[in-house]
């Protein structure tokens, strides 16, 4: 209608109309701004809601980098709670202190339990139970996957292993009859590579007995003065778990000669050692528990260790001989496409010196050549390839390597 209104000149009425309708469209107009606004100051608040989440995030976030930045906080066991606070002892160094707590903490607080305390040796939080310290250290499987049918050449050394192990832990009554008291257990000794590990394994799968364990690298390095109080708890999840093998894997990280572990935490290492010492002695307590150790630093270890009544046997676990070395060759080539030209006689000749672990890098690093070569079968010349490549390897780690005389 108001292609009309232009044109026409208006009376004053109609006029009046139009104005009326104009305020009238005006107020619409105003009406659906009203609910714009609405609509957007709703939209401010949610905007600032979120604002303020964020804002809480950043706080919580900027707070947990400070706490990060902190000085570390140390370990330390409740002694005893007095009337004039609690009375901590630091892990480490062994030294007491009394320290004042809150109600609320102190009630939560008993003898022994194992607490984070600050510079100024405040408590800052109690810990979780050792359980969880256990698991991070100790590794308790009920029987690894590893036969005596998986390691080569080591007849002699699984036949003791067998005997000092197995034996006492199947037929504990034939040692009872006969009067003696069963084997405590071995320690495994030589170059690395060799099955030393594997032998520990093997024995606890086919003796199903529950297999802790535990590397004593880890034990000193990433539980400073926790060592000792560890070991006992590797005894104790041990007596829980009878019959079990307790493998302590790098045994010359706490049982290091005196003279030679210039190491800082020296006087720890000794207390962790003392009481694995302990622990071993305590015959009649320990039950249908066997001990395996192994090392490659043979010649590292403290004679203390080594004394009758601890380990019944050492056993050495050499690099293989020729013969050895075919057999490991065909363990590792089991699942393996090996073509007709391979002799693994004449291959054993060929690799002296090379360990098990070396030969079952040489295997995987043969097949890495043939695929390489767009081949699904694995030659002669690969595996001799795949030699050179692991010898040039293991050169660059060679001090590591000799440190075994
Ligand atoms: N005698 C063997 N027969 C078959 N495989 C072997 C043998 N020795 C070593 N291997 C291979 O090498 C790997 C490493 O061996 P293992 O961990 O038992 O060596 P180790 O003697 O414990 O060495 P380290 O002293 O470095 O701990 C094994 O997983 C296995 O694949
Ligand atoms: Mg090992």
């Amino acid at each position: 209608m108001s292609d009309t209104v232009d044109d026409v000149d208006l009376p004053y009425d109609e006029d009046e109309a139009s104005q009326q309708e104009k305020i009238q469209a005006l107020e619409e107009r105003l009406e659906v701004l009203e609910s714009q606004n609405e609509e957007m100051r709703d939209k401010l608040l949610d905007a600032n809601a979120e604002n303020n989440k964020y804002q809480q995030k950043l706080e919580r976030l900027t707070h947990e980098n400070k706490k990060l930045k902190q000085s570390p906080l140390f370990v330390a066991t409740v002694q005893e709670l007095t009337d004039e606070g609690v009375i901590i002892k630091q892990h480490g160094n062994n030294q007491e202190a009394l320290t004042e707590v809150t109600e609320e903490m102190r009630e939560d607080l008993g003898p022994d339990d194992r607490v984070a305390v600050n510079n100024s040796l405040s408590i800052v939080k109690t810990l979780s139970n050792e359980t969880d310290v256990r698991a991070r250290v100790m590794e308790v499987t009920e029987s690894p996957e590893v036969s005596y049918e998986d390691i080569g050449g080591l007849e002699e050394q699984m036949q003791e292993v067998r005997e000092t192990v197995e034996m006492p832990l199947e037929k504990p009554e034939m040692f009872d009859d006969v009067g003696i008291e069963p084997p405590s257990g071995v320690l495994l000794y030589g170059p690395p590579g060799t099955g030393k590990t594997m032998l520990a394994k093997a024995v606890a799968n086919e003796t199903n007995a529950t297999f802790i364990k535990m590397a004593g690298s880890e034990l000193v390095h990433k539980f400073i003065g926790e060592g000792a109080k560890l070991v006992r708890d590797l005894f104790d999840v041990a007596r829980e778990h009878e019959p079990a093998v307790i493998f302590i894997d790098e045994i010359d990280a706490i049982a290091a000669k005196r003279t030679e572990s210039k190491t800082s935490g020296d006087a720890e290492v000794q207390r962790t050692m003392m009481q694995l010492l302990s622990e071993m002695d305590g015959f009649e307590e320990r039950g249908e528990i066997r001990i395996i150790a192994a090392t490659n630093r043979f010649d590292m270890l403290d004679r203390a260790i080594l004394r009758p009544g601890r380990f019944d046997r050492l056993i050495e676990v050499p690099k293989p001989d020729a013969e050895g070395r075919e057999i490991i060759f065909k363990i590792h080539t089991r699942g393996m496409n090996v073509a007709d030209d391979v002799e693994f006689g004449d291959l054993a000749e060929d690799v002296e010196e090379a360990s098990g672990a070396d030969i079952k890098a040489i295997c995987t690093e043969a097949g890495m050549f043939a695929i390489r070569d767009d081949r699904t079968e694995i030659r002669m010349k690969d595996f001799h390839s795949a030699w050179d490549k692991v010898q040039a390897d293991s050169d660059e780690t060679e001090d590591v390597s000799k440190t075994f005389a």
